[in-house]
């Protein structure tokens, strides 16, 4: 089928207000809103200004109303617990209603908000969907991170709630949520008036008296009292979620989402882009503390009225390198979603394909990749072994949805390794020089977007407006800066080559090397110290610390290595995955003063380097090297 993909994206630069009025249809407004688009307004302007509507209601009520309430929404799949439990539409309309009356019950309004931090269990879809419901805005913070990350967040978005559960089940061990909440509590200068606490059979916890509620007795109540909870209308323009994301600091990002034009861009691109039709089954192997989850297990699909999965696991180890196709074939997934990452894990355990043998995954169509570089030989081998397209799209938390894609809905068009597909409407892809010149096709430089963000795009940071204009918008007059260095080439397609700052990717999971400096820097044995990204054949990219002892640190220098990297994990999380450090006798810098990270991450990863005409002394890359060598590291 020839791609009707160029004709629309045409279309859309011809006339974006009509394209986004017409994607609008899809969702259903309590009040129709004023204007498309109205610039001016906002840090770049506002999407479908004076509309009311809800996103708890396009993703539940209507199809309940629309003939969907027997329909199975949501699946819950524990591959760690061995656990399915299915919920229809309506009986996911019951579970969310009764947790929005808990809400209510406690003082919870339209504008607050709630933290949610959960493991992936049902609840936590229920969370989001409540306070989308009550018009409260829900945070959610990723299981992974620890007790003072939580409580940055706390701090950031001031929740009169928190959501919680009392473990999280990884594949080796069980992980007590509580005492990381109520540290993060303790830690926080605001506190919460209430937790509503998941107590799971693997661990329950304590309660505290006044504070805590048992989350099923008090939905158990609502759901006896039968108390109903409307939707409540919210502008297109309230916030639905803040979703807090690594930065070039310790400070996390609040990237805010609107309501409206959130939805417009979600149920659009379920048809479009990944050829979707309501009522089949999407799956998308993340987890809801980051974008991908919020987008593509909760709100598009639902928005769209599919069945989604929620997946408790791992691609190997729960209990095998088969667990996903067991999923695809158990469910009937037409559509699966995961970082490459993920693949390169199970081709790792399973190079010649062989679980996949054992199911029936007819049912699956195409597979979707996202959040860090999808390598040609892994999208190769899922090809090869799965026999459907492999589609690589890249995005962002700030983004919400693809920038490229290689829309399915409208036709494939041909895939090229490496590149993760051509510009969505909604964005025009310029390559700029640091100069903001822009690039002839083909040359790498800086990869901008066009303003205004289309439709579903961050509208602002959370309380922090000039902190945005000046991370994404002041450097780039007229484009937002997407800080990855990338290209596009003579057919349009866009290849995403590395990241302009201090982000890494790891296995999937964005984090900030300035942020894991700064834990290094607070041990007190610590001169200096630096933080890079690494190759990694599974994750992509790993961590590699470097740190420099002060003249009084007597102690063995291994001891205080261990120390640090627990530090690390008891500060960011285990998610922050850094596993080595090593101690060097200086740090190589320019003249005035700046760390060469660049050089170093080449000499680790055994890349060609120049000597930067900058270097203080460049003797000091000759001592990385030799300690690298001795530890066996990279080289
Ligand atoms: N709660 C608590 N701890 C968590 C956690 C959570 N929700 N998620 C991860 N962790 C811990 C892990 O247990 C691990 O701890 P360890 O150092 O004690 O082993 C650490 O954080 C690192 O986790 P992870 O990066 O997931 O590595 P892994 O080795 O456990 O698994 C993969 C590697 C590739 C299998 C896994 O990362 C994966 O499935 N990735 C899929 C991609 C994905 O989900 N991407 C999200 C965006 S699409
Ligand atoms: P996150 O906000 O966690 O989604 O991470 C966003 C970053 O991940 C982007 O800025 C890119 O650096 C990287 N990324 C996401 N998807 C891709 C992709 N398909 N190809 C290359 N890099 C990607």
């Amino acid at each position: 089928m020839a791609s009707d993909y160029h004709e629309i994206y045409a279309n859309w630069k011809l006339g974006p207000e009509s394209f986004w009025a017409e994607a609008a249809h899809g969702v259903d407004w309590f009040t129709q809103y004023d204007r498309v688009f109205e610039p001016g307004v906002g840090v770049y302007g506002h999407w479908f200004p004076g509309g009311t509507c809800n996103t708890c209601y396009n993703a539940v009520d209507r199809h309940v109303e629309a003939g969907r309430a027997d329909q199975i929404a949501l699946i819950y799949d524990s591959a760690i617990s061995g656990t399915v439990q299915k919920f229809t539409y309506a009986q996911l309309k019951d579970e969310v209603t009764a947790l929005a009356a808990v809400l209510r019950r406690i003082g919870v309004r339209k504008g607050d908000r709630v933290v949610i931090y959960m493991p992936m269990i049902a609840e936590a879809v229920f969370a989001m969907l409540a306070c989308a419901r009550l018009g409260a805005i829900h945070s959610v913070v990723f299981g992974g991170f620890a007790a003072r990350e939580l409580a940055t967040r706390i701090d950031d978005a001031q929740p009169k709630a928190i959501i919680s559960a009392s473990c999280g089940l990884e594949p080796n061990r069980t992980i007590a949520y509580k005492p990381l909440l109520d540290g993060a509590i303790d830690l926080a200068r605001h506190k919460p008036s209430h937790c509503i606490v998941v107590q799971r059979e693997q661990l329950s916890c304590d309660l505290i008296d006044d504070r805590d509620i048992d989350y099923a007795k008090a939905v158990a109540q609502e759901k006896a009292a039968r108390t109903d909870i409307e939707c409540v209308p919210v502008a297109s323009t309230d916030p639905l979620y803040i979703l807090y994301t690594s930065g070039t600091t310790g400070q996390p990002k609040g990237v805010v989402r609107d309501n409206g034009g959130h939805m417009v861009r979600l149920k659009w691109s379920m048809q479009n882009e990944f050829g979707i039709k309501p009522g089949e089954v999407f799956w998308a192997a993340s987890d809801v503390g980051w974008v991908v989850g919020h987008s593509y297990i909760v709100y598009a699909p639902l928005v769209h009225g599919c069945t989604t999965v929620l997946f408790e696991g791992k691609p190997v180890g729960t209990p095998d390198a088969g667990t996903f196709w067991r999923v695809i074939a158990e469910h009937g997934v037409v559509g699966l979603f995961t970082a490459p990452t993920a693949f390169r894990a199970i081709r790792g355990q399973d190079p010649a394909g062989d679980h996949i043998r054992k199911y029936d995954i007819s049912t699956l169509r195409a597979l979707f990749l996202a959040g860090e570089r999808a390598d040609p030989q892994t999208i190769k081998w899922a090809e090869k072994q799965l026999g459907v397209p492999v589609i690589d799209n890249w995005w962002q938390t700030e983004t919400g949805a693809p920038i490229t894609h290689n829309p399915l809905g409208l036709g494939a068009l041909p895939i090229k390794y490496g590149s993760p597909g051509v510009p969505m409407p909604g964005y025009e892809i310029r390559i700029l020089d640091d100069a903001g010149h822009e690039t002839p096709p083909g040359t790498l430089g800086n990869v901008v977007l066009k303003l205004p963000l289309p439709p579903g795009c961050l509208q602002t940071f959370w309380r922090a407006d000039s902190r945005f204009r000046q991370a994404y918008l002041d450097e780039f007059p007229g484009y937002y800066k997407t800080s990855d260095a990338g290209l596009v080439d003579g057919d349009g397609y866009v290849f995403i080559m590395a990241r302009t700052d201090d982000i890494i990717n790891v296995a999937g999971h964005r984090l900030s090397t300035g942020a894991m400096e700064e834990v290094l820097a607070e041990h007190p044995d610590v001169a200096e110290c630096a933080v890079i990204g690494v190759a990694d054949a599974m994750k992509g990219q790993i961590p590699l610390g470097f740190v420099v002892l002060s003249a009084a640190a007597s102690r063995d220098a291994a001891v205080i290595e261990n120390e640090v990297m627990q530090m690390v994990r008891d500060r960011i999380g285990a998610v922050a995955a850094l596993k080595t450090v090593v101690t060097i006798k200086r740090l190589p810098k320019t003249r005035s003063g700046k760390i060469l990270r660049g050089t170093m991450q080449k000499i680790a990863d055994d890349e060609e380097w120049k000597l930067p005409a900058t270097v203080d002394d460049p003797a000091v890359f000759d001592e990385i090297a030799e300690t690298l060598r001795a530890r066996g590291i990279g080289i």
